[in-house]
């Protein structure tokens, strides 16, 4: 069978339902899904914090059936280079990215797939902190 590879990216942090879905999806469009993880360096970058650290995040993505390899997110830019390297068919994310990544059609196919409401990684920090 050919390998038709898949990619997606994200922090990942506190591993909801939100997550398990987007990949599951991810998964079904190829056969082999690759997903790269925001390192903390990156996240700072961002103005972003993960409560979990680079390498639990790593360690629980690697647990679930669907993901085959998680790679270092570390900027911006390597996007075109991973997707190169590892000879990638379908590269995805979840809507609230739309448009944003439709430069990378050049090298691969690139999808938005409808994220799962009312959950976020956010808003679990603020529901165990503030209770809402
Ligand atoms: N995602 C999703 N449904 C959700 C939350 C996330 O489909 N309810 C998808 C995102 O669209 C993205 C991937 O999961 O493609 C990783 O998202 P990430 O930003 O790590 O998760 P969030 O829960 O959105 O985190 P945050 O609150 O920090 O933005």
């Amino acid at each position: 069978m050919k390998k038709k590879i898949v990619i997606t990216y994200g922090t990942f942090d506190l591993l909801h339902v939100g997550h398990i879905r987007l990949l599951k999806r991810a998964k079904t469009l190829g056969n082999y899904l690759i997903v790269g993880l925001s390192t903390d360096e990156f996240n700072a970058e961002k103005h972003k914090s993960s409560f979990m650290g680079y390498e639990l995040r790593k360690e629980l993505l690697q647990a679930i059936r669907y993901v085959d390899l998680v790679i270092p997110e570390k900027n911006w830019e390597q996007k075109r280079d991973d997707i190169r390297q590892h000879n990638v068919d379908i590269f995805v994310m979840g809507d609230d990215w739309k448009g944003k990544f439709d430069s990378l059609q050049e090298y691969c196919k690139v999808l938005y797939l409808p994220r799962t409401q009312d959950i976020s990684s956010t808003a679990i920090k603020n529901k165990v902190t503030n209770g809402k």
